[in-house]
């Protein structure tokens, strides 16, 4: 089995480079490794050094690396989808049409096909090891709630009953075996409908994917990855490791970076202390950018020493059913969130717990549909919501 790792964190933050050195350190112990960007603003090929494209280059032995182009992806499924939709379109009533040109035209629905091109790679099995590095975490949130959110819709709109009981319903179980139905038989939306789900099983899928965040030790930045880490949690993404880099070096003595290691001492407390329960790792500032491999190099000797580096190193359980002594109890892990921003509510088959502007559906078990919400807490880090 694959290894997906994603790397994520604000702009400028040091993701390119810190992925960078993970898919160096790999390629040097002999793992066959892909690196791939998904970032717009591609700056692999600076890097390294060497023009990188839509294809997966070799940049040296066991090394690879690719830049998507997710309009390129895009059109190389989308062609077909977009006549699809139109032939269902033909079915709807006015209402619906509505609706779905919403999601022909959705946001940042190209950055799905950069997803999409992943899981292709995955599949294909050629790789041990994929290092994604990823646009800004506000995108990549959105990238990485897309599949879930775009499922959804498409299910509300089209009769997918037959592949969405196979696809959709069964999540919240945390990894589990999906068959392919009958390709022949699927339509070309349902086939993207198909191969969402089976993307969204691979994302969460905790013995392949997990996400890493980069960040500084600076106020706003330790702010944002709190954030996103309890939003990613929403999600039930697995987050097993935070890096922080542009620690300045203890040796620097000087009265200007005197009054800068300080704060930045007061942010590393407060980042080990929040994150204690993820392995976290430390990248120096170094006195230049950061280069090609010799460059990398120096952040895999000095930083990501660790054996176990490329192993998924926790494991978390965002969402658990229990059962309770009147019904059922649900589980989520949100960490960082705090109760005034809640909301929570029922719609259809799904519970809605939204955060802010973050929303997230998460779907209701057969079993459980019988019952209803009759409360919720949250509890220190874990929002339970009671069916009875
Ligand atoms: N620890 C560091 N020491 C010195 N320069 C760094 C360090 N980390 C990143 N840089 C430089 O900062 C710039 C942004 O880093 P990059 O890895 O591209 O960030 P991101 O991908 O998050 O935008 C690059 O020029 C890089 O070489
Ligand atoms: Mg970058």
């Amino acid at each position: 089995m694959g290894r997906i790792i994603i790397f994520t964190g604000k702009g400028g933050v040091g993701k390119t480079s810190t992925a960078a050195a993970h898919a160096v350190k790999a390629a040097n112990e002999g793992v066959k490794t892909l690196i791939v960007s998904t970032d717009m603003a591609h700056n692999l090929s600076d890097l390294f050094m060497k023009e990188i494209k839509e294809e997966p280059i070799e940049i040296f032995n066991n090394l690879y690396a690719l830049e998507i182009d997710s309009n390129h992806e895009m059109e190389r499924y989308y062609g077909n989808i977009s006549d699809a939709f139109k032939n269902m379109l033909s079915f709807k009533n006015e209402e619906d049409k509505e609706v779905l040109e919403d999601i022909v035209v959705f946001p940042g629905i190209e950055e799905l096909f950069s997803l999409l091109k992943i899981k292709e790679l995955y599949d294909e099995g050629i790789y041990d090891l994929i290092i994604v590095d990823c646009a800004p975490t506000g995108e990549t949130l959105s990238l990485l709630k897309f599949p879930e959110l775009f499922s959804w819709y498409m299910e509300k709109l089209f009769p997918l009953e037959k592949i969405a009981l196979k696809v959709l319903r069964p999540i919240s179980k945390i990894a589990f075996k999906l068959e392919m139905p009958d390709e022949k038989a699927m339509n070309d939306v349902e086939k993207l409908y198909f191969k969402l789900g089976t993307l969204q099983n691979l994302l969460k899928n905790r013995e392949v994917c997990s996400i890493r965040l980069v960040t500084i030790p600076e106020k706003m930045v330790v702010e944002e990855t709190k954030r996103s880490y309890m939003y990613l949690n929403l999600y039930n993404f697995n987050v097993d490791g935070l890096y922080i880099n542009r620690i300045i070096p203890e040796e620097v003595d000087n009265g200007f970076f005197d009054k800068w290691k300080q704060i930045q001492k007061n942010y590393l407390d407060e980042i080990y202390s929040v994150f204690w329960n993820i392995p976290i790792y430390k990248i120096k500032w170094y006195e230049v950018d950061i280069n090609g491999t010799k460059g990398l190099e120096r952040i895999v000797d000095d930083s990501l020493k660790d054996n176990n580096l490329f192993k998924v190193l926790k494991t978390t359980i965002n969402e658990i059913f229990e059962r309770t002594e009147k019904g059922y109890r649900l589980d989520v892990f949100v960490p960082f969130s705090d109760k005034k921003d809640f909301d929570l509510f029922e719609s259809g088959t799904d519970i809605i717990v939204k955060i802010g502007n973050f929303k997230r559906n998460i779907p209701v078990p057969n079993v459980i549909r019988r019952y209803s919400i009759v409360s919720a807490k949250l509890n220190n880090e874990l929002l339970s919501i009671y069916f009875e």
